[in-house]
């Protein structure tokens, strides 16, 4: 059975409930914080791990984030591979106002703090078979992707958050690019605004041997390879906190497909599972188990 390697950050989520997101200049009162775990590498492996794939998680922490990996072992996830020695860990700062809309600042901490004799360390236990699932929080992203093709993995990246430096990776090396339509519009060099058609096929004509998976929020979500389109539709649901719907899609689309299920079931499963993501409060602690999603 292939195993999951998801390499990738660790973050401390300060979430503060807001009535609207913050305009520059203002200041606001808000009428709650909460701390709990995120960071988009380890709520993809929470879950990968909660719809029921092996899954080990990679990357560095302090000690003041050690809760975080509590949580993730009690989901099953196997974190031999974080390093809990970072002076700083990594954290976010989210903003949700009263729709579940989100914003958020990241701070890299230990996810920065990532070395290349730590990632050949971590790569030699994986093989030709293995997944290796990226995001764009952590330092050494391109060697990641290189020297896990180099082994024979199969690679899912997810570019969140985009920046430039994402146009000089290795993406050649993904088999599969999981994208919202922001960073989706971004990498294929197109307005912010342009639609999801335009971009998917944009997408797919630069990366003729990437699987893309385009998500759009309330729009559902979107796939293409090799000529072939699909779309699935989102679920209605009562929105409370977008974060981690991406994260969740991201885990759920690739256990379905591990499962040896199709595309598109595999895309109304995701669907699924981040409408009750959303449908609840926080980031990794929000994320449904299989039983929840497959009734
Ligand atoms: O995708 C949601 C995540 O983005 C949050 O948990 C936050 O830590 C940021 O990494």
């Amino acid at each position: 059975m292939a195993r999951f390697l998801s390499f990738g950050s660790i973050n401390i989520d300060y979430t503060y409930s807001l009535p609207h997101i913050v305009s520059e200049g203002e200041t606001l009162a808000s009428s709650a914080l909460t701390v709990s775990a995120g960071g988009k590498g380890a709520n993809q492996s929470a879950a990968l791990a909660k719809s029921g794939c092996e899954v080990y998680h990679a990357g560095r922490i302090g000690k003041d984030g050690l809760f975080i990996l509590d949580m993730l072992e009690s989901y099953g996830v196997d974190t031999r591979y974080v390093d809990t020695s970072s002076a700083v860990s990594g954290n976010a700062v989210i903003q949700v106002d009263e729709n579940g809309r989100n914003s958020i600042i990241i701070y890299g901490g230990g996810n920065r703090e990532i070395r290349q004799d730590m990632v050949d360390d971590v790569l030699s236990h994986f093989s030709s078979g293995d997944w290796l699932v990226l995001q764009n929080e952590i330092s050494m992203t391109g060697y990641i992707m290189k020297e896990g093709r180099k082994r024979g993995m199969k690679i899912c990246f997810n570019p969140a958050p985009f920046d430039e430096k994402v146009l000089s990776l290795p993406l050649e090396t993904a088999d599969i690019i999981c994208v919202n339509e922001i960073e989706g519009a971004c990498l294929a060099g197109l307005d912010t605004g342009s639609d999801y058609e335009s971009v998917l096929r944009r997408l797919m004509y630069l990366h003729p041997d990437t699987e893309i998976l385009l998500t759009a929020g309330e729009n559902g979500a979107f796939h293409g390879f090799k000529g072939n389109l699909c779309h699935a539709d989102a679920v209605e649901c009562e929105v409370v906190d977008t974060t981690a719907a991406g994260d969740t899609f991201i885990g759920y689309y690739l256990a379905c497909r591990h499962k040896g299920l199709s595309a598109d079931i595999a895309m109304n499963t995701a669907c699924m599972a981040s409408s009750l993501t959303v449908s609840r409060e926080g980031a990794m602690k929000s994320i449904p188990f299989w039983s929840e999603v497959v009734l």
